[in-house]
């Protein structure tokens, strides 16, 4: 799968909701994102960014970025929650995704911006990210955390994963969810195009 196009980046967002019925947006970052998907790395907390990236970096090296805004590439994938507020649009949390055919699972990373935090917003992500993860065929869903990010582990145990030892790092925790592959409940962009696409090739036999 190669780096998608610009014009196509647009079809695969979704509306969700917080936890007070607030809809904020999830779409794949643009170029247009750059400098606000910068600013909000440096508007975490310091422990925030700390859990996110394992390490104390106060925004994202230029290798990082330029990685972050490759949608597609290497079957990696950058999403951003974003908000309206006055009129401009803010970025309130991120995830990262990358999906390892050979196995068929999908690894991810997130974050919500701290004066975001604890209004459903990583809950409503994640529930998204499976059914992305569903759209490109994957069967497992994981994420690693640090074992002292209590707050994630949380998370993780209530949205239905199981919390298994990281294979190679004992500071890690790695968590880990089976995925349905008829989201139906939990519908997003991806799963309507894939489902779209299958039918177009395959058409049935009464077509
Ligand atoms: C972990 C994180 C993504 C959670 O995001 P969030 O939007 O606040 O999460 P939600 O509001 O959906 O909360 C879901 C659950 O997380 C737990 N939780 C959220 N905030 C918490 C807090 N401050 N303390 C303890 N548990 C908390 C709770 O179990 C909560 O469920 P509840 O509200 O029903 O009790 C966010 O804290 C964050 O961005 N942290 C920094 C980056 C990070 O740790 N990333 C994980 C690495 S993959």
């Amino acid at each position: 799968m190669g780096t998608y196009r610009l014009e196509d980046l647009k079809q695969y967002s979704d509306t969700l909701r917080t936890r007070d019925g607030e809809a904020i947006n999830v779409r794949f970052v643009e170029p247009r994102d750059t400098e606000e998907l910068q600013h909000y790395v440096r508007s975490l907390s310091t422990r925030s960014r700390y859990n996110r990236f394992f390490g104390a970096i106060s925004e994202l090296p230029k290798g990082l970025l330029n990685d972050f805004l490759q949608v597609g590439e290497r079957d990696r994938f950058t999403v951003v929650v974003t908000r309206m507020v006055d009129g401009f649009e803010i970025i309130v949390a991120e995830a990262r995704y990358a999906l390892h055919a050979e196995t068929s699972t999908l690894e991810f990373g997130l974050s919500v911006d701290d004066r975001w935090q604890g209004h459903g917003i990583a809950t409503a992500l994640m529930k998204n990210l499976e059914c992305r993860a569903a759209a490109l065929g994957a069967e497992h869903m994981f994420a690693d955390t640090l074992r002292s990010n209590q707050t994630m582990i949380s998370l993780a145990r209530k949205s239905g994963f199981g919390l298994v030892n990281h294979p190679d790092d004992w500071k890690l925790v790695r968590f880990d969810k089976e995925i349905h592959r008829a989201p139906k409940d939990i519908p997003c962009a991806s799963w309507r195009l894939a489902a779209l696409s299958r039918q177009a090739d395959s058409p049935s036999a009464s077509a």
